[in-house]
Parts: structure tokens; C-alpha cells; sequence
């Protein structure tokens, strides 16, 4: 049995898709089973309550292991990682962040919460897959261009972004791999592009704008601190090169190529493209 947390979100409802299509015995981890909308059985856990992980992973083999974005996120996965451990879950998938931003002096505290947690998952002894995704081609949907401007402090340098579908891709074939595994990858798309190609791709024009001016925007808009701090320190990584090499993790793990952005973009143009 495989269990997926995460399944309603941008990655999760992929890899819940990507099981449920090649027939996996697979079930969704989620908060609300009432709401969930995604095609695979739905069972109540919460990240928050031991209990419900406990119960949630009785009869489970592999885990897929993706924790939303906040401050907690390291806590929480803390309990997921010891709920499987104590449920006796052979393998971890674990949704981490881009391999260059991770540390123990990671570049945000998100960074350092992953590197935290697959340090946490290696001394557990269970085995592990490490997904350490580059930006996800998704976030461009929130960064839209305000008619033929697109505004934005991730500086001129190349982002090896990567769309999520192939990151759940990745996940789906791990955890169906009969292969024992203890391994990390760095998931990129197939090339690095810059802001400024993207805005030209949407029609628009790129306009770089200052951290500073960035973080009162954010904080205008209601922001928590912890979201304009972690936003700042993002986009300043980006800006310096740091996620521009491409790898060619996703072709080895799923045996065909990531998508391009202009792959993503032709399948999301009505979203992304300003009016
Ligand atoms: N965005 C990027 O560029 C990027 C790059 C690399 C890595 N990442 C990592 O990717 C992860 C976020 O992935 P995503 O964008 O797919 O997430 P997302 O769309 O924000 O979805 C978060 C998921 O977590 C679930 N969730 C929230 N609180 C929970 C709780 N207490 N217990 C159980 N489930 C809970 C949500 O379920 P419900 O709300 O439906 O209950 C939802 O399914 C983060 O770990 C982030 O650091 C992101």
C-alpha cells in the first residue's frame, strides 16, 4: 500500500492521478476526506496529529512525504517521518527543496527545514528518495503579467524551472520502483530561462523590482512575516545563478524528457496571459 500526503495539491494531485492511473493500491492522507477530489481513497490524517498519521499508515509499505510551505513545515514532517518509522513504512518519497538551496545554513528557513528532514529520514534507516525540486514552473500562474508588465524580484540570471507533472512523474515512478533506493535528486526542467524570456513568452515585459520594494508590496497584501522573509531570501537565490543548471534527473527516473516552459505555457496560456 502506498500513501500519498499532499494529495490535493499542486504536486500531490499528480502523483494521486499518476497511482490511480497505473493502477496502484495507493490511498490519499488528507485532512477533509469529504472534500477530496482526487481518484484515489480518501483517509483522514493530519500532520498535526499523531494519532491520525498512526492510523492513517497501519498497513502502509511507502510513503509519499510532501509537507506544505510555513513555518512549522520541518515539525511536521518530524511526525510524519516518526509515524512511519513507528508504523513500519519501508520507503520515503520526500518532496525537498532545489539541492543548491539546501543546507544547514540553507538560503530560507524552508531550505534549512528540508535539509533538516532528510537528515531526519536518512537516520530513521528507512529507505528514501529525495525529489529536490528547482522553482516549479507553477508559480509563474501567480506571477501573471499586470497587462504588458511583468513585475518581479527574481533578478536576470537562468532558473532551471521545472513543471510540477514531471515532478509527480518522478515521485510515481519511485514509488512504484521495486529497487531498494537511498538516493537524492535535483529535479530541473530541460533548459534554464530567464524572467525576462518568460514575460516575452506571455507578450509582456520583464521589470525586475528591488527586494525592498518587493517585501512592502507582499506586506501590503497581507503577507505573514514569515512568507515576505522567505519570499526575499527566494527570489535573492534565484537572482544569483544559484538553480540554473539543468540536470537530467527527470529523464532518467521517468524515461522521457521534462517539459519545456513552452511546453507548460501552451497548456496554461489562458491562466498566465494578462489582459
Ligand atoms: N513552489 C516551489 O517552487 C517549490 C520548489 C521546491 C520545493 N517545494 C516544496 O513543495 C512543497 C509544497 O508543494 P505543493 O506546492 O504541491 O503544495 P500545496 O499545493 O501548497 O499543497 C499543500 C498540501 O498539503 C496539505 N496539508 C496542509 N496542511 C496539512 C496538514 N496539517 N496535514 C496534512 N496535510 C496538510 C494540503 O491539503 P489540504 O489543505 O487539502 O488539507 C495540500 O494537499 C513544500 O514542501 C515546498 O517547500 C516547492
Amino acid at each position: 500500500m502506498i500513501a500519498v500526503l499532499g494529495a490535493t495539491g499542486t504536486i500531490g494531485r499528480h502523483v494521486a492521478a499518476g497511482l490511480a492511473e497505473r493502477g496502484a493500491q495507493a490511498r490519499a492522507l488528507v485532512r477533509d476526506p469529504a472534500t477530496c477530489d482526487v481518484p484515489l481513497p480518501a483517509m483522514r490524517a493530519d500532520l498535526r496529529e499523531e494519532a491520525s498519521l498512526l492510523e492513517a499508515l497501519e498497513d502502509v509499505d511507502r510513503l509519499f512525504l510532501l509537507a506544505p510551505h510555513g513555518p512549522d513545515q520541518d515539525l511536521l514532517e518530524a511526525n510524519a517521518v516518526d509515524a512511519a518509522r513507528a508504523a513500519g513504512v519501508r520507503r520515503i518519497v520526500k518532496i525537498s527543496g532545489g539541492a543548491p538551496s539546501l543546507g544547514p545554513n540553507g538560503v530560507s528557513s524552508t531550505a534549512v527545514a528540508h535539509w533538516r528532514s532528510e537528515r531526519r529520514i536518512e537516520d530513521s534507516g528507512l529507505e528514501f528518495c529525495f525529489l529536490r525540486s528547482s522553482f516549479l514552473m507553477q508559480n509563474l500562474l501567480g506571477m501573471a503579467p499586470k497587462g504588458r508588465i511583468m513585475p518581479a524580484p527574481m533578478g536576470h540570471m537562468a532558473v532551471a524551472m521545472v513543471d510540477a507533472r514531471d515532478v509527480a512523474a518522478c515521485a510515481v515512478a519511485l514509488l512504484l520502483d521495486e529497487r531498494e533506493q537511498a538516493m537524492a535528486w535535483h529535479l530541473t526542467g530541460p533548459a534554464s530561462v530567464t524572467f525576462k524570456d518568460v514575460a516575452e513568452k506571455l507578450g509582456a515585459r520583464y521589470v525586475n523590482v528591488p527586494p525592498r520594494l518587493a517585501a512592502i508590496a507582499l506586506r501590503r497584501r497581507g503577507a505573514s512575516p514569515f512568507e515576505v522573509d522567505h519570499s526575499v531570501r527566494m527570489a535573492a537565490y534565484f537572482a544569483s545563478g544559484a538553480d540554473a543548471t539543468p540536470t537530467n534527473a527527470v529523464l532518467d527516473i521517468t524515461g522521457r524528457p521534462a517539459s519545456t516552459v513552452d511546453q507548460f505555457l501552451a497548456t496554461e496560456t489562458h491562466s498566465t496571459k494578462g489582459t
